[in-house]
């Protein structure tokens, strides 16, 4: 049985519906913060299966316990976490508790029943301001605020348990930037308020919510000035979590993996692409840089294609048709 923590939020439930699609038991807790419990008649409607949901908070010990009381739990996918980059550096000490705190909490738990298998969603973030590219599972480390912050040192911990116990096996999934949705158009990401990332903003100029998008600098050293990143369609995402779970099925020590495409992107080639793949026009306008970025950011993939036997399969147009069809219909 899988435990998957944060598994009605966006890449939780996307990676939930691929794991029953391959026949696995999974069990989804998630305190409902930033997603909504429709999420599982979705999953259900998609699988044709419901998965058991638990609406707890990993900050709460002994719902937590209750959860792996009830449940024989042989690994976990631990999604949940906050993650917007803004508020964490307004509110580090949120940031802490429930990313850090809640780890903690979820690995005593586990470690009491005897769990020892555990997958971690981290991010590119932790290569911090590296800029030597592509980037690989052994470039430097590093930390632009609190919320990377969390992953970085959630990253060492589950380092000093692997180390300590033997019998653990523990993956460190480090996502470059994951966006599209499932083409039943039933789950994707739909963040409240003004979006922080890219592609929700693009949607909501294309909808007309928002009048148009600010591009964050044109004086990159890049091939148009404007910011590259590795874009991940998130099924290809999901299906890389199911490449891991099947490869922690019968491994322990520690291992890490980018998953990303390889492929880097502006931000005026992601615009095109989605004009391209939609048929609509997306207005925006140059802006300053926003404090923080970085020109250029892309994964070498090479360790998940020899190791996990993954490679991400969708191109930048079939990103921006999936997460524009996601969006258009909610
Ligand atoms: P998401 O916000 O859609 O999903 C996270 C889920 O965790 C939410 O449903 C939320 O309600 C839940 N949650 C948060 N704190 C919780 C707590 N204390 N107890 C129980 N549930 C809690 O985010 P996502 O985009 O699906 O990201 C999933 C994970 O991947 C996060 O850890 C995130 O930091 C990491 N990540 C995301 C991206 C990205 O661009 N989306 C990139 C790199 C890494
Ligand atoms: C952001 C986070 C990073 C996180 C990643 C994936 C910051 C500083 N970093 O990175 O920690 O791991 O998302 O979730 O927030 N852009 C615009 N206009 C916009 C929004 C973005 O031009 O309105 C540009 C950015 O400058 C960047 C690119 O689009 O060049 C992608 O931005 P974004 O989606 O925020 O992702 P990252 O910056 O890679």
């Amino acid at each position: 049985m899988i435990l998957i923590t944060g598994g009605t939020g966006y890449i939780g439930s996307h990676t939930a519906v691929k794991l029953i699609e391959q026949n696995e038991d999974i069990i989804i807790l998630d305190n409902l913060y930033n997603s909504k419990s429709e999420v599982i008649d979705s999953i259900e409607t998609i699988t044709g299966k419901r998965p058991k949901f638990y609406q707890t908070d990993l900050l709460d010990i002994n719902g937590l316990e209750q959860i792996f009381k009830e449940n024989k739990i042989d690994c976990v996918i631990h999604f949940a976490g906050l993650k917007a980059v803004g508020e964490s550096v307004a509110q580090p000490l949120k940031y802490f508790n429930n990313n850090i705190t809640g780890t903690i909490n979820l690995l005593m738990a586990m470690q009491k029943y005897n769990c020892k298998k555990i997958i971690f969603s981290s991010s590119a973030t932790v290569y911090g301001t590296t800029q030597i590219m592509p980037l690989t599972e052994n470039s430097p480390l590093g930390v632009t605020n609190p919320y990377g912050r969390t992953k970085l040192v959630i990253e060492d911990m589950l380092k000093d348990l692997a180390n300590a116990d033997n019998e653990f096996c523990i993956i460190l999934l480090r996502y470059f930037n994951p966006i599209g949705a499932n083409q039943s158009n039933l789950i994707g990401e739909n963040p409240n308020g003004i979006p922080n990332n890219l592609m929700p903003y693009i949607c909501k100029v294309a909808k007309g919510e928002l009048p148009e998008l600010n591009v964050f600098g044109n004086d990159y050293d890049t091939v148009d000035g404007t910011g590259v990143r590795d874009y991940i369609h998130v099924e290809d995402l999901a299906i890389g979590h199911v490449k891991a779970y099947n490869k922690i099925k019968s491994n322990n020590g520690l291992h890490i993996y980018n998953l990303g495409t390889g492929n880097g992107y502006s931000v005026l080639q992601v615009i095109s692409s989605f004009e391209k793949a939609n048929n609509i026009k997306i207005n925006y306008n140059i802006a300053p840089r926003r404090t923080g970025d970085v020109a250029t950011v892309y994964a070498d993939t090479k360790k998940a294609e020899v190791e996990l036997d993954f490679k991400a399969k969708y191109g930048i147009e079939e990103m921006c048709r999936d997460s524009w069809n996601f969006y258009r219909n909610i």
